[in-house]
């Protein structure tokens, strides 16, 4: 069974390696925090969901972590780019990836990002509202642009995971809701926009999420949509994005089902929706982010602290915390840890990681099995943490932000330098 730890992981003379690499050597050259990334783990994600999704365009959600040195690799191996903002949209560019395998997703796109959407020629405008339509169609006339979308649809369907990260049930800020009747009224809009090409349909239902029917439900409702369209506006849209959204393994007791079967019930339910329908199979289109990068990387931090409280618990300091994850603090997320640079014989004892903030809420996780003898110096690792924790990142209390280093076969490339106190008092305007 696949473990939480990346693909190369292994105990090499009781020390933990990745990439062929000592962990520890690694804190020691490049200090800590620091997030590990594993390439060889990172490019198998990106050909798995490849291969599971055959004839279909892998959308690289970067979201997730938006790093030039990522999307590089994404891009090298196939996949198209997810960008949610400007900032996200200039690492694509960064990265020279191709832009029309570019899509534009977000609820708010400012007339700039849009502006720049279309200077750059992006590919596909997931498009969320009525006032980006207008939008479109101003920037359009302006420049002398036709704008390729698709409508994002809110599906109303409830993937029953943490409610920050659900996103396909009626009551949600993304998209066109279906149940309200505005999916219809978007798609009826558009035909009047002769700078807004309709080319199909998006709907993403929410992340880290474990079972196949959810996604099938999707599949169905889309594709019912599709053909509802056809029937009411004699419009045949030829693409559907089905999103993002496959739950990955953070801890042992997470069960998520693997890409290949999440493909074929996918594909499956898409073809079968679409017989029923008597539908043309449209081009399709998923957007996974977590799913492609959190499992290739651990975090390294420095234990700086043992604070035992007899009858009460033991508190475990290290040397970052909310402001390098803030999954834990806001969702509760829990993240498998180990002691990663020596060997221990120790018997198992409970400890609660913390971080070094200014608040009691900066958790890495509670109550986790860890050898009794753990003490200042220790290095542990914190798996899983690719996604959604350097894209998520603060300077909470002015703590420099963490460096990331790619590894592969005894080879380390750096991804993002490590912030310096100059970097982080840079944008402070002294008072004259
Ligand atoms: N497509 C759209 C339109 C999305 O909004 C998202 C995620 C994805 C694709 C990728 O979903 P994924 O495959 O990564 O689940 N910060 C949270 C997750 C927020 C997800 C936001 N949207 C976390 O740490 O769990």
């Amino acid at each position: 069974m696949e473990t939480p730890w990346p693909l190369t992981s292994a105990d090499v003379d009781d020390v933990m390696t990745i990439g062929g690499l000592s962990v520890a050597d690694l804190a020691n050259e490049h200090g800590t925090p620091l997030w590990v990334v594993d390439e060889s783990d990172l490019r198998d994600r990106c050909k798995r969901y490849r291969t599971a999704f055959p004839d279909v365009d892998v959308a690289y959600a970067s979201k997730a972590w938006c790093v030039t040195g990522l999307l590089q690799i994404a891009a090298e191996e196939g996949l198209w780019i997810d960008v949610a903002s400007g900032g996200e949209l200039q690492t694509a560019v960064n990265a020279g990836v191709s832009m029309d395998r570019v899509v534009f997703h977000g609820n708010n796109k400012s007339e700039d990002e849009l502006r720049m959407a279309a200077d750059l020629r992006v590919g596909r405008i997931a498009v969320d509202g009525f006032a980006e339509l207008d939008r479109l169609e101003r920037i359009g006339i302006d420049l002398g642009h036709t704008f390729a979308v698709w409508l994002r649809i809110t599906p109303g369907i409830d993937a029953h995971t943490h409610e920050y990260v659900r996103t396909g049930h009626d009551d949600s800020k993304f998209g066109f809701t279906l149940s309200l009747g505005f999916a219809d009224e978007a798609m009826e809009y558009s035909l009047d926009l002769p700078h807004v090409d309709v080319v199909g349909a998006h709907a993403h239902i929410g992340s880290q999420i474990f079972g196949t029917d959810p996604f099938i439900a999707n599949a169905e409702v889309m594709v019912g949509l599709l053909a509802h369209w056809r029937a009411r506006f004699d419009v045949t849209l030829t693409e559907l994005n089905l999103g993002g959204g496959m739950g990955i393994r953070y801890t042992h007791e997470d069960h998520p089902v693997a890409v290949a079967r999440y493909g074929e019930a996918v594909l499956a339910a898409v073809q079968r929706a679409c017989d029923e329908y008597k539908f043309p199979m449209p081009r399709l289109a998923v957007e996974p982010g977590r799913a492609i990068v959190a499992p290739s990387t651990v975090t390294l931090y420095r234990v700086g602290v043992v604070k035992r409280l007899p009858g009460l618990r033991t508190y475990v300091s290290v040397d970052g915390g909310m402001s390098d994850n803030i999954r834990p603090a806001l969702y509760g997320a829990e993240h498998e840890v180990r002691l990663a640079g020596r060997a221990s014989t120790a018997a198992l004892e409970p400890f609660t990681i913390v971080g070094k903030h200014c608040e009691s809420g900066d958790l890495i996780r509670e109550r986790v099995s860890l050898p009794g003898d753990l003490v200042p110096g220790d290095l542990l690792a914190v798996a899983a943490t690719g996604a959604y924790t350097e894209s998520m990142a603060s300077n909470y209390n002015r703590l420099p932000r963490p460096a990331a280093v790619l590894v592969k076969a005894g080879e380390v490339r750096p991804l993002i330098r490590r912030e310096t106190y100059a970097d982080v008092v840079a944008r402070d305007i002294p008072l004259a």
